[in-house]
């Protein structure tokens, strides 16, 4: 990460308003901006017309993202920066408009936190994860999927997976690691397990892979006995244990390990909290507190702790899955 300058009033000042800049980027991908400058550059008028914005409102919004260095003006029209591009235009591998809509979404969550913080309560809100349509949903699933494809390219290596094993992954969602590992390994088997409402989103980015034969067991990892079709030779828990209390997740790594054969590995990915280290790992927790009963981001200490309590031998943290990147590996194996 780039050193931050000392403290002084203006990088406080700067702090307390950096949620404008977030909230600029919502708007501009919520009211469909974004999407219309990855076509083309267009002046204002043409934007206001094509996306039925009010004038006063959409210039007021190209100026501040003119001043953020997201556009620049060539004569009336508007240009988005072509190094945002990529991350910006809907339906390409690279883009994030799903992450930063689930960021705009939760908005109204984390302008709850003071109060989470005095009563230990996640927001009043709608839960993502209940079943039923919804644009939360949607975003939610989605997002995982955007982010999921930034770091599993080559991730499969360094898993150490091999054809003819059997991996277990363990709320994978939309399936992206499950997808890409068994890509990347040909004749890995690959199971992943996740609650009905993921399988949309699973059958969704699973069709970008041609070839690729991925199977998705519907279940809840609280509540049921075994996790689908095992036993496997390695179990990948992605993302999951943040949302969860540390009972919990020891008791869903039991499952994962009791799931295994023996000797077979254990793979964690989290966002990591270490101090210092990066900010967006240490603000992860407040995300977890807002939106869940008893989550939150764990220590590489706490997760190694709750390996060895469910059993599994040889924890050790791996590192970060991608340089200075906010998540990071931990892995055990089942004893024989
Ligand atoms: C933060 S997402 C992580 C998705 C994926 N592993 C990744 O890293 O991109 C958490 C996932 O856990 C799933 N999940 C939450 N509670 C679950 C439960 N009780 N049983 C099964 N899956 C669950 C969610 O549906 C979601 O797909």
């Amino acid at each position: 990460m780039p050193p931050q300058a000392p403290w002084s009033p203006e990088r406080v000042r700067a702090l307390s308003s950096a949620y404008w800049e977030a909230c600029a980027l919502h708007a501009a991908v919520q009211t469909g901006l974004m999407a219309a400058l990855t076509q083309a550059p267009a002046s204002a008028r043409e934007l206001c017309a094509r996306l039925e914005l009010d004038p006063r409102g959409l210039d007021i919004l190209l100026r501040a993202l003119l001043v953020l260095g997201l556009l620049s003006l060539e004569g009336e029209r508007y240009v988005l920066d072509p190094r945002a591009a990529p991350c910006l235009t809907p339906g390409t591998p690279t883009d994030m408009s799903n992450a930063i809509l689930h960021m705009a979404d939760m908005v109204q969550d984390w302008a709850q936190l003071a109060q989470c913080v005095r009563q230990g309560r996640p927001a009043q809100r709608q839960d993502h994860h209940n079943p039923g349509p919804n644009p939360e949903r949607q975003h939610f699933y989605r997002a995982m999927r955007d982010i999921a494809r930034q770091q599993a390219k080559g991730l499969a290596a360094r898993l150490g997976l091999q054809p003819g094993q059997h991996l277990l992954d363990m709320g994978g969602g939309p399936g992206v690691y499950a997808l890409t590992f068994s890509q990347e390994v040909p004749g890995l088997k690959a199971t992943v397990y996740d609650l009905p409402g993921a399988e949309p989103y699973f059958r969704e980015e699973a069709a970008n892979y041609p070839g690729v034969e991925v199977a998705f067991f519907a279940g809840d990892y609280l509540e049921d006995a075994a996790l689908g079709g095992g036993p496997y030779q390695v179990a990948w828990l992605s993302q999951i244990l943040h949302s969860e209390g540390p009972d919990q997740c020891v008791a869903m790594l039991r499952k994962a390990a009791g799931a295994l054969v023996p000797g077979g590995e254990l793979w964690v990915q989290e966002f990591v909290v270490t101090v210092p280290g990066h900010p967006f790992s240490g603000l992860f927790g407040l995300n977890m507190l807002v939106n869940t009963q008893r989550g939150q981001s764990y220590t590489r200490e706490e997760l190694l702790d709750m390996l060895g309590q469910a059993g599994l031998e040889g924890a050790e943290y791996v590192g970060s899955t991608k340089e200075g990147g906010p998540a990071g590996l931990v892995r055990g194996r089942r004893p024989h």
